[in-house]
């Protein structure tokens, strides 16, 4: 700057705390700071198990039909026009036969809603039901970036326990001291991350129930359907939408083992029409939210999903990862709690859950 020159005042200033508060409560970080305090020239070999991203392993690879679709849908040249921001339909129906599987009360297409991956369809849902001194329910532990979202749409958070003596169920009377009228949903992850359990039908019942008494919706976290390894049968949330209004957020990244695809689901169980009655439907992708959020991503992946739509139906077609033995995963899960609950540690608890 010129010496004596007057310092031009702009109009822009950007405050950083919030986006900082949101960046620190991501999983990379955690790793990142614990990797900074690592004594060097310490001998003992290092063992990262904070690993996200199976396809880091060459034994992880996804099945060769989900590549020859993509391959397929390029090469064809069909796919490279706009697509509507709700997704196209034979992307939309095939997504709804995958899920009808599970589900009693049949999906129609006009229920889902395609996102870049699960990540953007958690940052939709919490986009929807943001509004001013509303609160939202959230598992502790959990998956951060539930947190992080919610700090950016001004949600307030409350965090409800999983209780691990109960092989991390919810903890229902705690959730219910929570909830006030200001309360719009609670989020559930199943199969769990992080904790890898798996809910019984018994209690996803229960939860529906509590949620229906305290007139939240439950938002549902899939992205791990299926991929269970104890003994308790998988059950979607989606199988009581008729005792309460259900959202389930899923991908292809984990059961397809391809998180760079980005291919992911907002998907509505609701026969009761209540979430049409209280005009959230309205907010989702179909309709006004891709209006005023810029999601280019998801317009990119959608132009796939004709062809991966094939392989959504065919249960041949799916490729589960190989069988991780219980003890190795659990192994993982305790090592995580030691750092992150132990008393002495310098990291305050809640900067991460
Ligand atoms: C519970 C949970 N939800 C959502 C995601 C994000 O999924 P996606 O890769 O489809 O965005 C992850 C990724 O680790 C996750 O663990």
């Amino acid at each position: 700057m010129e010496s004596g020159a007057v310092k031009k005042k702009w109009g822009f200033q950007v405050k950083q705390e919030h986006i900082t508060a949101t960046a620190t409560l991501t999983v990379r970080s955690a790793l990142t700071i614990i990797k900074q305090n690592l004594k060097e020239n310490d001998p003992r070999p290092i063992i990262p198990l904070g690993h996200g991203d199976p396809s880091a392993f060459p034994c992880f690879r996804t099945t060769p039909v989900a590549e020859d679709a993509v391959v397929d849908a390029v090469r064809s040249a069909e796919f490279n026009c706009y697509s509507p921001s709700v997704g196209i339909l034979p992307a939309r129906r095939a997504i709804a036969g995958y899920l009808n599987r599970d589900l009693p009360c049949k999906l129609s297409p006009d229920d889902v809603h395609l996102t870049a991956g699960c990540k953007q369809a958690i940052q939709v849902i919490l986009t929807v039901l943001a509004r001013p001194g509303a609160n939202i329910l959230l598992p502790k532990p959990g998956f951060p970036l539930y947190e992080a979202n919610a700090r950016h749409t001004h949600l307030e958070i409350r965090h409800f326990d999983l209780l691990p003596e109960k092989g991390w169920e919810v903890d229902l009377d705690g959730l219910e001291a929570l909830a006030d009228e200001n309360t719009v949903a609670m989020v559930i992850v199943n199969p769990g991350n992080p904790c890898g359990n798996v809910f019984t039908y018994q209690h996803l019942q229960k939860i529906a129930e509590k949620a229906r008494k305290l007139g939240i919706m439950v938002i549902s976290d899939e992205v791990y359907d299926h991929l269970t390894f104890g003994s308790t049968p998988y059950v979607r949330m989606g199988v009581f939408g008729s005792t309460v209004p259900v959202i389930t957020l899923g991908s292809m990244s984990k059961r397809w083992i391809v998180p760079g695809w980005r291919l992911g689901w907002l998907v509505t169980s609701d026969p009761s029409g209540i979430l049409q009655e209280l005009r959230v439907d309205s907010f989702l992708p179909s309709k006004n939210l891709y209006k005023c959020c810029n999601c280019k991503p998801t317009i990119i992946v959608m132009r796939f999903f004709f062809a991966l739509s094939r392989l959504l139906i065919p249960s041949k077609a799916i490729s589960t990862s190989p069988l991780a033995p219980q003890p190795s995963f659990r192994f993982v899960l305790n090592a995580s709690f030691f750092f992150f609950f132990d008393e002495h540690n310098d990291i305050a608890e809640d900067q991460w859950f």
